[in-house]
């Protein structure tokens, strides 16, 4: 694919694809935005490296499979988010239930989660497009830089 070409398609190379599985986690900007590039199982997953909850690196987070989905664990305060979607996983008791019963529930899309393609041993992210406000967005920018510090 042609240099321009990609650009035209708003996709991004982010490194070789045998640096990015060594690496496992990799940090890049792009746009003004700080995502994680994360390689697990034969797949590469992309998503805003700043934890929605308080701005927590995401960086070096242990990945679990919890309830089917496999999600990076916050190492600031434990958050499960989702590495497909960036949803946040809780536990919880409904105390409808007698006895009441610990279940994973969601709590939603949290985390901006971005599109990564491959093309010839080369890895492409493309910037999310989905312009709804998803709470990761407030420690992303220069903003969100003042934000963290706060945090
Ligand atoms: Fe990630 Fe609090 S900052 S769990």
């Amino acid at each position: 694919m042609e240099e321009n070409e990609q650009s035209a398609r708003g996709l991004h190379f982010v490194g070789k694809k045998d640096e990015l599985i060594e690496a496992k986690q990799s940090f890049r900007s792009i746009e003004d935005r700080d995502i994680l590039i994360i390689y697990h199982q034969g797949v590469f997953y992309a998503m805003d490296s700043y934890c929605y909850h308080a701005g927590g690196m995401l960086n070096n987070g242990d990945i679990e499979e919890i309830n089917g989905k496999l999600c990076i664990i916050c190492p600031k305060h434990k958050y499960k988010l989702t590495l497909a979607k960036g949803e946040c996983l809780y536990k919880g008791n409904n105390p409808k239930e007698k006895p009441p019963v610990p279940r994973w529930y969601s709590k939603g899309v949290k985390q901006r989660t971005h599109t990564v393609t491959e093309n010839n041993g080369e890895i492409y992210v493309k910037l999310s497009d989905n312009p709804n406000w998803i709470e990761s967005d407030y420690y992303q920018g220069e903003k969100g830089k003042i934000e963290r510090a706060k945090a």
